[in-house]
């Protein structure tokens, strides 16, 4: 499952040409299939133990400034914009909010659930400005090891009003343990919750770079950066595959395509995001 491969091929809104797919996904494939060799077992096992560890020393050096607020969520996720009736989100893996706070902002009938590994982030998630208890409770726990029942209770996120946010938090997930995160998701939602997932695609950038250094692999699709925390990148085939064997129906699972601009380098960077919804049953 972990090694389908397939090439995407969505194309959206703020496209990458074909032409320039085409060669982007060549050029990543090369790469892919050059990089043979694995982190030794010992460093795997170092860099999942103590991945909450790394995540903690990661926003005690970068503390709110690294990651961007994400303002596309009317834009991606158009029904978290509704303000016809009051909602409820779980954000997991929230980080230091930088969904969470636009989403607060956007959205005056929305009450949001956060929670994360690492307790700095959330420190610093109800030390900001915008969190106010009546509209946001934010709190740690680890998708593959706590339950989210123990704060919230069971089948108790609500239907149509309720979703699960998983925005770039898969990722950091080792492979063999996703399913436990799913299964503690599915766990807390009522039948017909959804959840709203993006994270990074096969063919992205990025990998291409991890690919590139060869010393970076800890399994197929899946490496360490420098500071010791872990990044996946999925096909939408292994996505759906992983949400459908913990019952989840797949409503929507594409790829899409954003061409940036890395304004330190003054370089044009194409990035390759999967991004999928999928329905308690
Ligand atoms: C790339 S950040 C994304 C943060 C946020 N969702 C956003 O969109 O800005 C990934 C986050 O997932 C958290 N994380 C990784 N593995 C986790 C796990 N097993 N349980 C809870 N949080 C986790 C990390 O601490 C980090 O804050």
């Amino acid at each position: 499952m972990c090694g389908t491969q397939s090439r995407p091929e969505r194309r959206l809104d703020n496209e990458i040409n074909q032409e320039r797919l085409d060669v982007l996904i060549q050029r990543a494939q090369q790469a892919i299939a050059q990089d043979e060799k694995e982190v030794p077992a010992f460093w795997k096992t170092k860099y999942k133990t103590e991945a909450a560890k790394n995540w903690d020393i990661f926003y005690k050096r970068n503390t709110t400034k690294f990651f961007k607020d994400r303002h596309w969520t009317d834009r991606e996720f158009t029904e978290l914009a509704d303000q016809s009736k009051d909602q409820q989100c779980l954000e997991v893996g929230c980080g230091v909010g930088n969904f969470v706070f636009p989403l607060l902002a956007d959205n005056p009938r929305m009450f949001i659930y956060a929670c994360d590994f690492s307790k700095r982030a959330i420190d610093m998630v109800k030390a900001n400005a915008g969190y106010d208890e009546s509209r946001c409770k934010a709190f740690v726990c680890d998708l593959t090891a706590n339950a989210l029942t123990d704060t919230i209770s069971e089948n108790s996120l609500d239907l149509a009003e309720t979703k699960v946010s998983a925005i770039f938090v898969f990722s950091a997930i080792p492979p063999e343990k996703m399913s436990t995160a799913i299964q503690n998701i599915y766990s807390v939602l009522k039948p017909g919750g959804q959840v709203l997932f993006r994270d990074y695609g096969i063919y992205d950038e990025a990998q291409v770079k991890f690919s590139a250094a060869s010393d970076k692999r800890l399994d197929s699709n899946f490496y360490v950066r420098q500071d010791g925390t872990m990044s996946y990148f999925f096909s939408t085939e292994d996505l759906q595959a992983r949400f459908e064997a913990e019952n989840f129906k797949t409503l929507e699972c594409q790829y899409i395509y954003r061409e940036t601009i890395n304004r330190g380098m003054e370089k044009r960077v194409d990035r390759i995001f999967a991004q999928a919804k999928f329905q308690k049953q």
